[in-house]
């Protein structure tokens, strides 16, 4: 049985959250089955077992704040014992990337540094050979002055801020020259379409001094994209807001010179890096991490549940029911909308739902055959008193558990939160894409502009040094894990651990093996994808392969 904790790692090149696999011994598997827990027969011994947990797993502090984080002494072996094997891999890791960073520099420097924006492919080719051998995704390189891969960023590697602009939203920003943009329409048009979405990230307009180290300018920037005539996603303006300079922030759109419309572009790109960056912490890590604890203190390590999420998991957290990923990308406006267009080509939402209603569909499987109906849900003392518990633990809206639906979506939930959103926000995402050279430089080297009107050569002033360069790929491959493609760690060998289901019945032995078929499959499709005679694939200028279940590890790395 695999356990895995996020715990704080200091590299040499960046603060990162890590986490890790680890056999877990004192979880004290008794039983050759799961069985849920009868207060009819005798449950002093497993009461008894469930309180030695309770002692030895309690609430601490989060490494980097938020969530309560495990502590005590069985929590504090574990996680000792987990650290024992993950970290000589990431010490590894980290080596490796050490070495490739000093020959990627050569390497650049040899060849005559940066000159124009597309020498930052000398960033990548032929090299980080063993840390990120296969480059930035597709297309990131080639394409990226193409309006439609900014704008499908939003909809894919992006996907956490983007909202459809609702009939009574007030707008963030007027856009004067939008009509000659859009043929006709103005940004009022748009909105009472339902055809505009905006992103806002008007909080990071921050003071220099409070920059990630990356980077010395940057600006907080507020966007617009919009549905054309055609159902084209594309980006109508950026509006890039510095601190002490709100008044007469600049509006830059695609009707700009290409030097200027590209560099706030960018100045958008860095502000969705860094959310991710942190986000995917607070989304992801802690909330996964905070319901596991408080199941740890809950449930028997008898109880099938306890099996599932043992297998499954790895902070402020973000809500539980409220980002089930389905009903968030609702309250957005990005499915399901009654507003305006459906989005013609949506690739997160696509392949995010392959992945996770194939999950769905296992733990349904799961659950039904431990449960006859939704009474013995109710009835199951142990299932509710983890309901219970995630108030101490402080999972804020976690759900109550009444149905076997109910578990079914907690259970799948938790795996969205460290497959899905981890890797996306992270593990298999960031520095292919949203922080991948020359698009998306985490800082500027220059203060941003207050008028128009640069070339491509005053850009090139405000672009990453050779050493800038190097530094940025190197910071955010630490959570890349490319040695697992098309290994045992990745999303289709979720459920395949012979102890665990050696401890289920045929029918979850059956749903595991469906799932991994599933994505055997899913992977296939994935890797299949190439650009069309537009040069596009599903509307994108690049392929976006995240969710590649050969690829994608199943658990939150980093
Ligand atoms: C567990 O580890 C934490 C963090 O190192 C420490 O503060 C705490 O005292 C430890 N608790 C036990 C019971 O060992
Ligand atoms: C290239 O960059 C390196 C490292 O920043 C610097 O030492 C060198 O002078 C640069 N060479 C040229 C030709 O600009
Ligand atoms: C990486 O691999 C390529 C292709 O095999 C090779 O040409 C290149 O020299 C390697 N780079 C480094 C830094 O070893
Ligand atoms: C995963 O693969 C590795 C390497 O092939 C192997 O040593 C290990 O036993 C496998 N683990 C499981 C659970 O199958
Ligand atoms: C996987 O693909 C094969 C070949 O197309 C097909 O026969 C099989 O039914 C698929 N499996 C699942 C679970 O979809
Ligand atoms: C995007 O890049 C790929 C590969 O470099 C290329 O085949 C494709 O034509 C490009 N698409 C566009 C729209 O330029």
């Amino acid at each position: 049985m695999m356990m895995r904790l996020a715990v704080l790692s200091v590299l040499p090149l960046a603060a990162v959250i890590s986490a890790s696999p680890a056999p877990t011994s004192n979880t004290g598997d008794s039983l050759s089955s799961f069985t849920l827990p009868n207060i009819n027969t005798n449950y002093k011994s497993r009461a008894a077992a469930i309180d030695v947990k309770r002692k030895g797993w309690l609430y601490g502090g989060y490494p980097i704040g938020g969530a309560f984080y495990p502590t005590g002494d069985l929590a504090n072996e574990t996680i000792s014992k987990q650290q024992a094997q993950w970290f000589p891999v990431v010490v590894e890791h980290a080596k490796l990337i050490a070495e490739e960073s000093i020959a990627a520099l050569a390497g650049i420097i040899a060849t005559g540094n940066f000159s124009t924006l597309d020498d930052y492919t000398k960033t990548y080719v032929n090299q980080w050979n063993m840390s990120l051998p296969r480059g930035p995704m597709l297309g990131m390189l080639t394409n990226y002055t193409d309006d439609r891969l900014f704008s499908m960023m939003r909809l894919s590697a992006t996907p956490y801020k983007i909202q459809r602009v609702q009939r009574h939203d007030k707008l963030l920003f007027p856009v004067v020259n939008a009509p000659s943009i859009t043929g006709g329409l103005s940004l009022r048009d748009l909105q009472t379409r339902g055809r505009l979405f905006s992103t806002d990230f008007s909080h990071l307009k921050v003071p220099k001094s409070d920059l990630p180290p990356s980077g010395k300018y940057g600006a907080g920037c507020q966007a617009y994209f919009y549905v054309d005539q055609s159902g084209d996603f594309l980006p109508l303006a950026v509006k890039p807001i510095v601190k002490g300079r709100e008044k007469s922030a600049l509006v830059y759109t695609p009707e700009d010179e290409p030097a200027d419309w590209l560099l706030a572009k960018m100045l958008l790109n860095q502000n969705d890096g860094y959310h991710s960056t942190w986000a995917h912490v607070g989304q992801s890590h802690s909330v996964a991490e905070i319901t596991f604890l408080a199941a740890i203190r809950s449930l028997s390590n008898d109880h099938p549940v306890m099996g599932i999420l043992n297998r499954n998991l790895s902070g402020e957290s973000a809500d539980f029911e409220r980002n089930y990923y389905r009903s968030e990308f609702k309250k957005r406006g990005l499915i399901d909308s009654s507003f305006g267009p459906k989005l013609k080509s949506f690739p997160f939402y696509e392949d995010t739902s392959v992945v996770t209603e194939a999950v769905r569909d296992f733990m349904e499987t799961f659950i039904n055959s431990y449960y006859p109906n939704d009474r013995a849900v109710t009835h199951d003392i142990e299932l509710q008193a983890w309901q219970r518990e995630t108030a101490a633990a402080r999972v804020y809206d976690f759900p109550r558990i009444n149905t076997r639906q109910a578990i079914a979506d907690v259970l799948t939930h938790q795996v969205y939160l460290s497959v899905i959103v981890s890797n996306v926000m992270s593990t298999n995402g960031i520095h292919l894409n949203s922080m991948s050279l020359p698009f998306a430089p985490a800082g500027f080297l220059q203060p941003i502009p207050s008028k128009k009107g640069l070339t491509e050569k005053d850009l090139m002033s405000f672009m990453p040094t050779p050493e800038g360069a190097v530094w940025q790929v190197s910071t955010y491959v630490v959570g890349h894990r490319p040695m697992w493609r098309d290994t045992n760690e990745t999303i289709s060998h979720l459920f395949d651990d012979e102890t665990f289901l050696a401890k289920t019945n045929p029918k979850t032995r059956a749903a595991a093996t469906k799932f991994k078929d599933t994505m055997m499959n899913f992977s296939v499709e994935v890797r299949a994808r190439t650009f069309d005679e537009e040069g596009l694939n599903r509307g994108m200028p690049f392929l976006w392969d995240a969710l590649d279940p050969n690829y994608a590890p199943y658990w939150g790395v980093i």
